[in-house]
């Protein structure tokens, strides 16, 4: 196991950063971008906070609205509502506002497929799609605020379906295709979808992943979906069950071209979408339309730059937020053209973005961490073959990026030429919070740098004082901005409880930071029980529900441990029932059982079988000593409040004995 570096816990210094030179906008960047220097982008932020109704009255202008808003913000704390009084829709801003003009026939989505085939959906024909999808689904029964379950691979299907339900006001729900039927189902279930959009299968590592079986699977007890509508992909025969499910492409002989985009309120539901909490149960974060969808189209304009020339491609699969924000509405709302790649980065070889870069001439260029300790890894005779000048800007989310990830990046992708922008969000914040605006601000390799209009953040210590600069903390947001959460689906009482009342008054992230001399924010990533693998938010108590629902155990633990390629990886403790003993084959097993319940990303790396667990008096498991055992191999922290301090001792041991 690693030994690990410094403590993340609130309220204690951290060594400055790593001296890394900053990186000033290139010159001839600044010179072509929307925004060309520091004072421009600290004249709009400032703007943004002091004179709020001006900015937002000016930027709004962005979007096509039906109906002007009347009132920048009613907050009501935890309930905004933005632009209130405002109608407009999104799939009308992603699509029919651009037919009038040159970006008719300029593409809107090119896509290839993970065997290698290649299609290109132009504007008008990628409206004419959505409409024709926007009737199969009214002729399906879909109303407005309906909520329709998408799992479906990563092809243009996928961002057909999502703009057909906005299109009529249904509440899309994608579910990331990775994710298994039982994840599907409770998704199903918690947001009550009577419709499900598949396909018969998607690519992946040359292997077929059954998408229609899982779905099945999901819906073998009874659930309340009517109906499964079907998308031909792979061609192979797939288990259809009569007067439930039917192929999309024989649906759509059916219907016609023409459908109006329903004019709906700003605050209409566009989205819910599940993420990982501390909780055992995934959180329905719920978007609604006018804010999320102005989040989207400013930060995609102002943090990527984004001109119509480009072609944009943001690596990331729609069952996540970044596929929301920057796949589909943030790149769309403003006509541009983007990417779309169905399959996974090392097929057939690790290679293949960099063949797809130049084959397409891609601009901009937007993945996660991983993926770059991925190809670093793999080595730059992957990447050197490849002619990447078309490349303007590189992006980078999802978890902190280390300065060497970084510098890499830079030099081997971009070439020495291209900004680096490390953007902080989240699913609940919907748009990009924290990143350099490319042409203006000076980037420092390992920092998002500084806040995106509209964003108040600041680091505060446990009791929501603000610390001192240089100091780890809380990361908070001070204020609401338009693209925030409106709601967690089905549980409303918990938006408060957990994001609004821990620090009373400002908004949680759930992650720690600190801030240097010149205000950049260095994020160092969760100090909630939530753990970021490869960029996936996944909760430990989520992993801990999947392991004890398994028949052998008992009880179990799950803390992270810093992994060079992963970011971080699952280590499970786990206490067998009565009987049972722990061996390799049952290590195994708990792993699939593991996948089966949520996925393969949840899989555990290593399970490490402990006759107790540490624990409080009440009963609380302390997962804090598990984590210090984890990382350095002995327990130092307090223990005073275990209830059986021989725990500790016997732990200490059995690490010591896994890791042997
Ligand atoms: C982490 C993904 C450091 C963070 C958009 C956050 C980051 C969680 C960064 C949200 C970044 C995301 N630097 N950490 N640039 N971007 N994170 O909801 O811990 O899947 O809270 O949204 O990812 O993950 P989510």
């Amino acid at each position: 196991m690693n030994a690990t570096t410094a403590s993340t816990d609130s309220g204690t210094p951290v060594p400055s950063a790593e001296k890394c030179p900053a990186f000033p906008p290139p010159h001839e960047f600044s010179a072509r971008a929307h925004l060309g220097s520091l004072e421009d982008y600290r004249r709009l932020y400032r703007e943004s906070l002091e004179s709020p109704m001006t900015f937002w009255r000016r930027m709004s202008a962005e979007l096509d609205w039906k109906e002007p808003w009347k009132e920048l913000l009613a907050w009501d704390l935890p309930h905004a509502r933005w632009f209130v009084g405002g109608q407009l829709n999104a799939s009308y801003n992603c699509l029919d506002r651009h037919l009038a003009g040159p970006r008719c026939h300029k593409a809107a989505i090119v896509w290839e497929g993970e065997p290698g085939e290649v299609r290109t959906l132009t504007y008008r024909q990628l409206h004419w799609e959505v409409c024709r999808w926007a009737n199969l689904l009214s002729r399906s029964g879909v109303v407005d605020g309906d909520r329709v379950v998408i799992y479906l691979p990563m092809i243009p299907e996928a961002v057909i379906a999502m703009l057909a339900c906005a299109r009529l006001g249904a509440v899309h729900s994608v579910v990331f295709g990775g994710f298994s039927a039982k994840s599907i189902r409770d998704r199903i279930l918690d947001c009550g979808a009577k419709i499900v959009i598949t396909a018969d299968g998607g690519y992946r590592k040359g292997k077929i992943v059954p998408l229609k079986e899982r779905v099945n699977d999901a819906l073998e007890a009874p659930s309340g979906v009517e109906r499964v509508l079907v998308v031909r992909r792979t061609g192979e025969r797939v288990p259809m069950r009569a007067g439930r499910d039917c192929w999309v492409d024989k649906e759509l002989k059916q219907v016609d071209a023409r459908s109006e985009a329903k004019p709906l309120d700003s605050e209409h539901p566009l989205y819910i979408l599940y993420t990982s909490g501390t909780t055992g149960k995934p959180k329905g974060i719920l978007h609604t339309t006018g804010g999320y969808l102005l989040g989207c189209a400013l930060s995609t304009k102002y943090l990527f730059d984004l001109k119509d020339e480009d072609l944009f491609w943001c690596t990331a699969d729609v069952g996540w937020v970044t596929g929301h924000s920057y796949v589909v509405y943030g790149p769309l709302a403003l006509g541009a053209s983007v990417f779309l790649y169905e399959g996974s980065p090392d097929f057939p070889q690790p290679d293949r973005f960099w063949r797809m870069i130049e084959r397409y001439r891609i601009n901009i260029l937007y993945t996660a961490p991983t993926a770059i300790r991925y190809f670093m890894r793999m080595g730059e005779r992957w990447v050197e073959p490849w002619d990447l000048s078309s490349l303007r800007l590189l992006g980078s989310v999802g978890e902190p990026i280390n300065p060497e990830g970084w510098l890499w990046y830079h030099q081997k992708i971009g070439r020495g030429r291209c900004p680096v922008v490390d953007t902080w969000w989240q699913t609940e914040t919907g748009s990009v919070m924290i990143a350099p605006c490319p042409g203006a601000t000076p980037c420092k390799p390992g920092s998002a740098t500084l806040p995106f209009f509209g964003v108040d953040p600041a680091i505060v210590d446990d009791q929501g004082n603000p610390v001192p600069s240089g100091t780890h903390g809380r990361l908070v947001i001070r204020r609401p901005w338009p693209s925030m959460l409106r709601d967690i689906y089905g549980s409303p009482e918990a938006l408060r409880n957990t994001y609004w009342s821990e620090v009373p008054g400002v908004y949680l992230t759930g992650d720690g930071a600190r801030q240097d001399e010149d205000g950049y924010f260095w994020i160092t990533g969760r100090i909630d029980d939530v753990l970021n693998v490869s960029g996936h938010r996944i909760g430990t108590a989520e992993v801990e529900s999947a392991l004890v629902s398994h028949s052998k155990v008992a009880e179990a633990a799950v803390v992270g441990e810093p992994d060079p390629d992963k970011g971080e990886a699952l280590v499970a403790f786990v206490t067998l029932r009565q009987g049972e003993a722990g061996s390799e084959e049952l290590k195994n097993e708990l792993r699939r059982h593991v996948a089966q319940e949520i996925g393969a990303i949840a899989r555990p790396k290593e399970i490490l079988f402990t006759a107790t667990l540490p624990k409080t008096r009440s009963g609380k498991i302390l997962r804090r000593l598990l984590k210090e055992l984890v990382r350095s191999g002995q327990i130092e922290g307090d223990t005073t409040t275990l209830e059986d301090p021989a725990t500790v001792a016997a732990l200490s041991k059995e690490v010591g004995k896994a890791a042997d």
